[in-house]
C-alpha cells in the first residue's frame, strides 16, 4: 500500500477502534438507562424505551396446539403455522415474501396492511384449507411479530412509536397495528384473530425458553436478542423494577429497544462516517447504537468510508480517470452496499483478494487494484470488529442487572440470538465473548454466559404468545 493510503487507512481503522473503557463504561450506562427507561412512561430521545410486553411468563416447553404467526420486521413478511408438541419441539410451515419497496414508504400505511392480510389469507388457503370451508367456523389465532418500537398497552394491542430500518409510513405512527391488520383480515374474510403482538426479540426469548431443556443444557434463558437488519433485546424483569406500569404477575418480559441505547453519545464512538450515515436515515438522532451495529448500517458505513477516501483521491484514482471523472453509481449513492458483501470481504484469504475483486465488481461495479482491496478489507474488518465488541455491552449489562434473580441454581446464563449478522459474520460471536470477558459482569460467580443461535424464533415465539392469549 502506498504510504499516503496506508496512513489514511490507519487513521480510519483507529477511528473504528473500541477500547476497554468504552465497553466497561458502556455496560454501566446501559444498566442506568434500563432503570431510567423502566420508570419513564413516555419514551424520550435520550432514554431507552424499555417497553412492557404483557408477556408475563416464559414458556416451560409443555405448550400445545396449532397457531399462526406473521412476522414483519425487515424487508420480508413471513407467515407460519406452528404446531407446538408440548415436549420442547414443534413443527413449522412457512412462506416468505419480499415486501414491495413502494409499500414500505409513502403517505399511506393501509396498502401495507392490506398486503399482509392478503398473504395470510393465501397461506391459509394453501396450508390449512379446512379452515376455509363454510362448515368450519373455527378461527385460527395469530401472533404478530412486529419488530419496530411499539407502545404496547395489552398483549394484543400497541401503537407504533416510530418506524426504523428504512420503513417510513407516517400515518401509521401512533396507531394500533393489531387493529390495522385485523380490519384488513376481516374485510377479506380471512378466519384469523390477531391475539398477540410481539417484538422479534420477545419471540426469540420465548422460543429459546420453550426449546431449552434446562436439565440438559444446565442454562437459564435470560435474554432473546437480534443482530440482523436491526439489533435489539428482550429479557424477563421482575415486577418491582417496572415502575411505569402496575404489573399484577411476578414480572414481565421487557422489550428494551436497545437500538436506542446512548442516543446522547456519552460513551459510543462517533466517527464522521457514523454522522454521515445517521444523517441519511429517516430517524436521525435515534437508534444510534443500532446504526453502529446492525446489518442495515454496516454496508453503508463501509460505503461512506470508501467514498470519503475516493473523494480525497486516495482510492480508485485510476478508475475515476478511466471513467472520465465519475465513480460507479453504487458507490456514490446511499444504501447500495449490501452488508452481505462485507461478509465476503472480511473472510477473503485468496491470492490478491481475488474473491473480493469479483464481489466488488459484481455488487458495486467497482474495479479495484490489489492494493485497494487490502485497504478495503482492513476497513471492513475494523467496522465489523467494532460492531461485535459493542454488542457485548447490552448482553453483559442485562446479565449484570438480572443475575441475582438466578441465585437459586448453578445454571449458566443463556442468551438466545437470531439474525444474519450474529449467525454468519465470521468471528462475530467470538468477539462478543471477548467484550463480555472485558466487562466481566459475573465477577467471581462460577457461571458462564452462553450465546445460542435461536433460529425461527420469530414465528414460533409469536405462536407461543398467541398460545397464552
Ligand atoms: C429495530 C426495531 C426493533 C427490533 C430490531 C431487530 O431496532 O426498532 O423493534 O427488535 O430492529 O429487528
Amino acid at each position: 500500500m502506498n504510504s499516503e493510503l496506508k496512513k489514511a487507512v490507519d487513521e480510519v481503522t483507529a477511528g473504528y477502534t473500541v477500547d476497554n473503557k468504552t465497553l466497561i463504561d458502556g455496560a454501566d450506562l446501559f444498566v442506568q438507562m434500563m432503570k431510567e427507561g423502566l420508570a419513564l412512561s413516555k419514551p424520550q430521545r435520550l432514554t431507552m424505551p424499555m417497553i412492557p410486553t404483557f408477556v408475563t411468563a416464559v414458556p416451560l416447553g409443555k405448550e400445545k396446539g396449532l397457531y399462526l404467526a406473521g412476522d414483519l420486521g425487515g424487508t420480508n413478511f413471513r407467515v407460519c403455522s406452528v404446531q407446538l408438541n408440548g415436549d420442547h419441539t414443534f413443527n413449522l410451515e412457512q412462506q416468505k415474501t419480499k415486501i414491495p419497496q413502494d409499500l414500505m414508504t409513502g403517505a399511506q400505511g393501509l396498502p401495507l396492511f392490506r398486503y399482509l392480510a392478503e398473504k395470510i389469507g393465501l397461506f391459509i388457503k394453501e396450508h390449512h384449507q379446512n379452515y376455509c370451508t363454510e362448515e368450519n367456523d373455527n378461527r385460527l389465532k395469530l401472533g404478530l411479530t412486529f419488530s419496530f418500537p411499539v407502545d404496547q398497552t395489552a398483549l394484543h394491542q400497541g401503537s407504533l412509536i416510530r418506524w426504523t430500518k428504512g420503513f417510513d409510513l407516517p400515518d401509521v405512527v401512533g396507531r394500533d397495528v393489531v387493529g390495522l391488520l385485523q380490519i384488513q383480515l376481516d374485510e377479506l374474510t380471512v378466519p384469523v384473530d390477531v391475539v398477540a403482538l410481539a417484538n422479534d426479540t420477545v419471540g426469540t426469548l420465548l422460543l429459546r425458553a420453550y426449546s431449552n431443556d434446562e436439565s440438559k443444557t444446565k442454562a437459564n434463558t435470560v435474554v432473546g436478542c437480534i443482530f440482523g437488519t436491526g439489533t435489539n433485546g428482550a429479557y424477563y424483569e421482575s415486577r418491582e423494577n417496572i415502575k411505569k406500569i402496575n404489573v399484577e404477575s411476578k414480572g414481565m418480559a421487557i422489550n428494551t429497544e436497545w437500538g436506542s441505547f446512548d442516543n446522547g453519545l456519552k460513551v459510543l464512538p462517533n466517527t464522521k462516517y457514523d454522522q454521515i450515515v445517521d444523517a441519511e436515515t429517516a430517524n436521525p438522532g435515534y437508534h444510534l447504537f443500532e446504526k453502529r451495529i446492525s446489518g442495515m448500517f454496516l454496508g453503508e458505513l463501509l460505503r461512506v468510508t470508501l467514498k470519503d477516501l475516493a473523494d480525497r483521491e486516495l482510492l480508485f484514482c485510476d478508475l475515476k480517470k478511466e471513467r472520465g471523472g465519475s465513480l460507479p453509481h453504487r458507490l456514490v449513492s446511499p444504501w447500495q452496499l449490501d452488508s452481505q458483501v462485507l461478509l465476503y470481504l472480511e473472510i477473503d484469504d485468496s491470492t490478491n483478494l481475488k474473491m473480493s475483486q469479483l464481489i466488488l465488481e459484481n455488487e458495486l461495479r467497482l474495479k479495484t487494484t490489489p492494493e485497494e482491496r487490502i485497504a478495503i478489507q482492513e476497513i471492513t474488518r475494523a467496522i465489523s470488529k467494532r460492531a461485535a465488541l459493542l454488542s457485548s455491552i447490552p448482553i453483559s449489562a442485562i446479565v449484570k442487572h438480572v443475575k441475582h434473580l438466578y441465585k437459586h441454581d448453578d445454571n449458566d446464563f443463556e442468551i438466545g440470538c437470531d439474525g444474519l449478522v450474529v449467525e454468519f459474520f465470521p468471528g462475530f460471536k467470538e468477539r462478543i465473548y471477548e467484550g463480555i470477558k472485558i466487562i466481566n459482569p459475573l465477577l467471581d460467580l462460577k457461571k458462564k454466559i452462553v450465546l445460542t443461535i435461536a433460529k425461527d424464533g420469530l414465528g414460533v415465539g409469536a405462536a407461543l404468545c398467541a398460545s397464552v392469549a
